[in-house]
């Protein structure tokens, strides 16, 4: 047996400067038997013989099931993404009981207590932002709570949330879309009774049967380091890469039996939306959606395709029962239109022109929008697996419309900025103020001629109610008579809006914190939410 060294180097450095800080002091991490490959082979352009990153019990990805304190920090580390090449990255790094850890999968009991110290290793302000976690304003991390360079946060909350596929990224003020994009980020998984019973009932491993997908676009330099260098164009909306990573693993490929797999998929890029499809031979196959941002629907809905925009968390089952040894299914995004409309004339009747083409959107080769292979599973070996999906999986109470006005956000570009309500964001002003305990409805309204917005909440998860004006792309996926797609379907903290639509949600705004409370709600497209598209509500104790 080949034991796999993957050796990683942190340091203390620039923050995507290319060259390290002098006299750094240097840390030099080995881990083993990892089930991937020290690197993945730059020499097969095309090729997708890269090994996934899969999580295991250390190093990138690694699992900490997370019992009592952590003390994590956030560094620049060396990282061979490309075979035979240094690679740069930033990345969040835990020491524990003997083990390296590099942007952990935290694993996550609902109800139970969790506290972290964060040392910021980096040379500029940060902050980590617990995305999806129902936590009080100083947990949630509001830039306001941004610590500098050299300095510590602590973290303390119970963890309220029900089980789902979370996450965790940097947060400080305009700084998040070049920290996260240089590698700062990874999993917050929550467990509970339910997630229990779903696992025993397919038989799931995490990393082995349950798989988390973090899917990201990139720039690697010739030296195989992330780089992050939008032009004043990609400032405004938004930074897209030309080499796609799923956890971190370019052009990966990963080796299936014939069971039921569960993926727990993160759009973890700035900017770019995918259209997520399995095809075998080219010919897209049924997947089950059973968990969306806020975790498990009620039951499975069978789907051929979903967008996923930045943020945004959808868990899938594919069912390879069937599959025959050396059969391969790809995991793909199929081309769509990115609807970059913002800087088209109007036509006569008030339709935006029909768009051709993004000048300055797309990395070369690989426009947004453009069809794209993300992951290559191949069928290897023959199981005796006869488990169904489960009826059901959940229990949602209904989506509780509100009594109250019903409270209306636009967004669109005026004055060559994204805009919310003609805003763009101011650390101390809280535009909206709600009651604690209030149940509201937010119409959230897309200009015409805009650009797709992931919109996002902290704080709170809601539930969308209706979907309207969608673009010919979405509407097929609408299952219902409110123009819900199965990504929109139950507890969201990120909704998409194209061009044109409005989206209704509903929120509760109950919690237990006491006194008032800031959170921010902004777009997701993280060049977006920097530029200031994003403001704070405050939640009234
Ligand atoms: Cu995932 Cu305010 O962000
Ligand atoms: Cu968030
Ligand atoms: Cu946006």
């Amino acid at each position: 047996m080949n034991e796999t060294r993957r050796n990683i180097l942190l340091a203390s450095a620039a923050v995507g400067g290319v060259a390290l800080a002098g006299g750094a002091a240097w840390w030099y991490l080995r881990t083993t038997g990892e089930q991937h490959a020290p690197g993945a082979a730059a020499g097969d352009a095309g090729l997708f013989v890269n090994p996934l990153l899969v999580p295991g019990a250390s190093g990138p990805l690694g699992v900490i099931d997370v019992k009592g304190p952590l003390a994590m920090s956030a560094r620049a580390a060396q990282f061979p993404i490309l075979k035979g090449k240094p690679g740069r990255l930033l990345a969040y790094q835990v020491e524990q009981g003997g083990k390296s850890f590099v942007n952990p999968i935290f694993r996550v009991q609902s109800g139970a207590q969790f506290s972290a110290r964060l040392e910021n290793a980096l040379d500029e302000p940060t902050i980590v932002h617990w995305h999806g976690l129902k936590v009080d304003a100083r947990n949630d991390a509001h830039p306001q709570f941004q610590v500098a360079a050299g300095a510590a946060y602590e973290y303390r909350f119970p963890v309220a949330n029900r089980a789902g596929t979370y996450w965790y990224h940097p947060h400080p003020h305009r700084l998040t879309a070049k920290q996260a994009y240089l590698g700062l980020a990874s999993f917050f998984i929550v467990e509970d009774h339910e997630e229990r019973a779903l696992q025993k009932a397919l038989d799931l491993g995490f990393g082995a049967s349950d798989i988390p997908l973090v899917i990201q676009d990139k720039n690697l330099d010739s030296y195989g380091a992330l780089s992050y260098a939008p032009d004043d164009e990609q400032k405004v909306n938004g930074y897209v890469g030309g080499d796609l990573l799923v956890n971190l693993t370019p052009r990966p490929r990963f080796e299936a039996a014939t069971r039921i797999y569960r993926f727990r998929i993160l759009n973890g890029s700035n900017a770019r939306i995918y259209r997520l499809a399995f095809a075998k031979g080219g010919e897209p196959l049924e997947c089950h959606v059973i968990a969306t941002d806020g975790g498990l629907l009620e039951s499975a809905v069978k789907v051929r395709e979903a967008f996923l925009s930045p943020g945004e968390r959808v868990e899938v089952l594919l069912d390879l029962r069937s599959a025959r040894v050396g059969d391969t299914v790809w995991l793909k995004s199929l081309a769509f239109d990115p609807m970059h409309l913002e800087m088209e004339m109007p036509m006569e009747h008030g339709a935006p022109a029909g768009h051709a083409g993004m000048a300055g959107m797309g990395a070369p080769g690989l426009a947004d929008g453009a069809a794209i292979d993300l992951l290559r599973i191949d069928v290897a070996r023959k199981l005796a697996y006869d488990r169904p999906v489960p009826a059901v999986l959940s229990r949602l109470a209904p989506a509780q419309p509100g009594t109250g006005e019903v409270r209306k956000f636009a967004l669109e570009r005026t004055e060559d900025r994204w805009r919310i309500n003609g805003r763009t964001f101011e650390t101390d002003e809280a535009p909206v103020t709600v009651h604690r305990g209030a149940a509201e409805v937010w119409e959230l309204r897309n200009a015409a001629r805009s650009m797709p917005h992931p919109m996002h909440l902290h704080g709170f998860n809601f539930r969308v109610l209706e979907r309207r004006g969608s673009p010919a792309q979405q509407e097929p996926l609408a299952l219902n008579a409110q123009g819900l797609a199965a990504t929109d379907l139950g507890w969201k903290d990120t909704v998409l809006l194209w061009p044109g639509e409005t989206v209704r949600i509903a929120l509760d705004f109950s919690h237990s914190w006491s006194g008032d409370q800031t959170f921010l709600f902004h777009c997701h497209n993280l060049e977006h939410e920097d530029e200031g598209m994003m403001i704070n509500f405050k939640v009234q104790g």
